[in-house]
């Protein structure tokens, strides 16, 4: 049985210092965080990391990130912080961003997916946080869906991956921003990202020299810096075919769905799109079109609303990949298992 504890109740002060013990021990409790749910276990503890893996059905060279409730104790864990690393820290933390450190031998290679590096960052959510320092360990936490499946932005979602076969799951509401954390390395006074979120490109470029890890833009023999990066991921319940270029062709070439009888289609698109579609049809408003934050809040919860309205396939609608829309795109690239169409005038 798992239980499900809410944060709202007078008692989450006591309770979390339970959740904290079944962590430390060997447990596992999901938890929320601004980007996405996690599935938390200790992170010194390689016994607890095979169970993440377990409860996830994941490859066990996919690394964990650790989560710290400070960025002080981020020194114990690694073996050394460059003055930009610290600067990003002092930056973006607590908050959506995640740091690649060479490791310190206290992080066993089930959590660091046997790699000689850790990737590390800091919740913004103050009851993941409260967790942490319960625990005493600090988290390993990958986002708590089943692999290859959506990311949960809620607690519900984490139940139906996850139930019976965690301790726990804290339910603190959706997720504020609703996508991964960015996964970004400094290599030679550079930052290198590894993956796009909702830190962007723009706001790294601020401070350093910003690279996407060219692995990510084109298709190449070269493997991801972030391993998970190679593997199918957030796969919806039918088929998706995504959309983007030319407003008018976009919305002239979904709208002929609309007319085709063959199956079953659904539309995962923005709201003025959906004004254009048949109200009978299976459609899921994604958030309006200019509104980039929306759709990146809405976009898990999007994939996860075929589940419960079944269609044949999916015809999606994109964004343009600039700031959070990158990671946006990212996503939704390869939800679609690579199907994005490019129409032009
Ligand atoms: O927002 C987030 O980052 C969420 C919440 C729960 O914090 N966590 C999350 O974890 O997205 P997960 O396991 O779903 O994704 C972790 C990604 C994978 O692509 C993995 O390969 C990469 O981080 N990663 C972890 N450690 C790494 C390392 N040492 N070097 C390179 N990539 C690493
Ligand atoms: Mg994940």
């Amino acid at each position: 049985m798992t239980r499900k504890i809410e944060v709202n109740n007078a008692y989450y002060e006591k309770e979390v210092q339970h959740l904290g013990e079944i962590i430390r021990r060997g447990g596992l409790v999901a938890f929320p965080t601004e980007t996405v749910y996690g599935l938390g276990g200790n992170a010194l503890d390689g016994e607890a990391a095979k169970k993440i893996y377990a409860a996830k059905g994941r490859p066990s060279d996919n690394p964990l990130i650790v989560h710290v409730a400070e960025s002080k104790q981020v020194k114990n864990y690694v073996k050394r912080i460059s003055p930009l690393e610290e600067k990003l820290m002092e930056l973006f933390w607590p908050g959506p961003l995640t740091i690649v450190f060479p490791k310190k031998e206290n992080i066993p290679y089930e959590t660091s997916g046997h790699l000689e590096t850790v990737a590390i960052r800091c919740p913004a959510h103050p009851a993941t946080r409260a967790l942490i320092q319960a625990a005493g360990v600090p988290i390993a936490g990958p986002s708590a869906n089943i692999s290859t499946r959506p990311s949960p932005t809620t607690a519900e979602a984490v139940m139906h991956d996850m139930d019976g076969k965690i301790d726990a799951v804290i339910d603190g509401g959706p997720c504020l921003i609703g996508l991964e954390s960015t996964i970004v390395a400094v290599e030679n006074g550079k930052i290198i990202i590894y993956r796009p979120g909702g830190i962007t490109k723009e706001m790294l470029s601020d401070i350093a020299p910003t690279e996407i890890d060219k692995a990510l833009i084109t298709p190449t023999d070269e493997h991801p810096k972030a391993p998970g990066m190679k593997y199918r991921h957030y796969a919806p319940s039918a088929p998706l075919t995504v959309y983007v270029g030319d407003k008018n062709q976009v919305e002239k070439t979904i709208s002929a769905f609309s007319k085709k009888k063959d199956k079953k289609y659904g539309y995962f698109v923005s709201k003025e799109m959906a004004e254009l579609l048949p109200k009978e049809e299976t459609i899921f408003i994604w958030g309006e079109r200019e509104d980039k934050k929306a759709l990146a809040h809405n976009l898990f919860q999007g994939l996860l609303f075929f589940n419960s309205h079944p269609v044949d396939e999916i015809i999606g609608e994109g964004t343009d990949a600039t700031g959070i829309g990158l990671a946006v795109m990212n996503r939704l690239t390869k939800a679609s298992g690579f199907h994005v169409v490019e129409l032009n005038k």
